[in-house]
């Protein structure tokens, strides 16, 4: 393992200005996303929707540090030959790979997740090197409802979490390392606060004792959030406050970054929290973005599945980009928010 590459991975990953575009949909999610703009998920037209992503020259040369992809889109190529993963070396950005292959049933756990895909893992691993993946993404899903989540789930989870990233670093790859706590109940700022605090103390925990190099990779936590059933929604600069303070208290300053994920916020409250937090800085880490739906539903619906949408597409793309990238820096502002196509 070489350690200062590692680190310099994860480093140009969270770079200021700039962050992750997660475009790693499996083949179920994203034909749930392209219903909802009336479009076939066929092989083709998840190739042409994500080329349109990645030939987006304005989002993907200035704010956009990195491209999780799904294993279908690795080795597809564009309409013109060229392989989608030198499109987006070519705009100056990191091709990843999301690896984990899913969750399962926790055995003894009702309504709890485990994620699976560590067999076979270090093979696949090269071969992901060998075209062009930097870095990677493994997501351990935990839910909040009455009496859950167990010890068990939280602990499982985060025993296959530090497994992935120890054989992500031994194959010269960046593990960015997900510990999702969904915020699909009714439970309030402070319950979700309090389960991402165990959860996240049990995957650093976990990574020591798995050998991780904490400076070869990027934590991708979720935000402290109101519960999207919650009656009481938490404000901007509650979110930023407790999250920072959460963050604080449980990440190492040894850990180059983190990146949020978007998870089912509107595309403007990620960026707003994101931007709250950059407020309340110096921070030991770099803090940025590595959205799925929040930079990529306006595309998705100016683009429609029609060649002629192109261009408002990659607009729609390059707005959210640009709003997210301002954000990471702490210089977005509502009043920027203009219709982008
Ligand atoms: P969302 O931003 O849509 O939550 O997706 C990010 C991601 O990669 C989830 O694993």
């Amino acid at each position: 393992m070489n350690l200062t590459e590692l680190n310099r991975i994860a480093t140009a990953m969270v770079v200021p200005g700039k962050g992750i575009l997660a475009a790693d949909e499996s083949s179920g999610t994203i034909k749930k996303r392209f219903d909802a703009i009336g479009v076939a998920s066929t092989e083709e037209s998840r190739r042409a929707y994500r080329e349109m992503l990645f030939r987006s020259k304005e989002a993907m040369s200035q704010y956009i540090s990195g491209v999780i992809l799904y294993d279908e889109t690795i080795w597809q190529d564009a309409k013109d030959g060229t392989p989608l993963v030198k499109l987006i070396e070519q705009s100056g950005a990191i091709p990843g790979i999301k690896v984990d292959e899913g969750t399962q049933g926790l055995p003894m756990c009702p309504g709890e997740l485990v994620t699976v895909g560590l067999d076979k893992l270090a093979e696949r691993l090269k071969t992901y090197y060998e075209r062009g993946a930097r870095f990677a993404k493994w997501r351990a899903v935990i839910d909040i409802a009455s009496g859950i989540p167990s010890m068990t789930a939280i602990s499982v989870n985060a025993h296959a979490l530090a497994r992935y990233a120890a054989l992500c670093q031994a194959a010269q790859i960046v593990p960015i390392v997900e510990p999702e706590v969904l915020m699909d109940g009714d439970h309030d700022i402070d319950r979700c606060y309090e389960v991402t605090s165990r959860v996240l103390n049990k995957t650093f925990q976990e990574l020591r004792v798995q050998r991780v190099a904490l400076e070869g990779m990027v934590l991708k936590p979720n935000m402290a959030v109101s519960g999207k059933k919650c009656a009481k929604q938490a404000s901007v600069e509650e979110v930023a406050e407790k999250t920072i303070r959460l963050l604080r208290a449980c990440v190492p300053a040894a850990v180059p970054g983190i990146a949020f994920l978007s998870g089912g916020q509107s595309d403007e409250a990620a960026t707003a929290h994101l931007n709250a937090m950059h407020k309340l800085g110096p921070l030991p880490w770099g803090l940025t973005f590595s959205y799925g739906r929040a930079l990529q539903a306006a595309p998705q619906k100016a683009w429609s599945g029609k060649a002629e949408n192109v261009a408002a597409g990659q607009n729609a793309f390059s707005h959210r980009a640009r709003m997210n990238g301002l954000a990471s820096r702490g210089e977005w502002q509502s009043s920027l928010e203009q219709k982008a196509a």
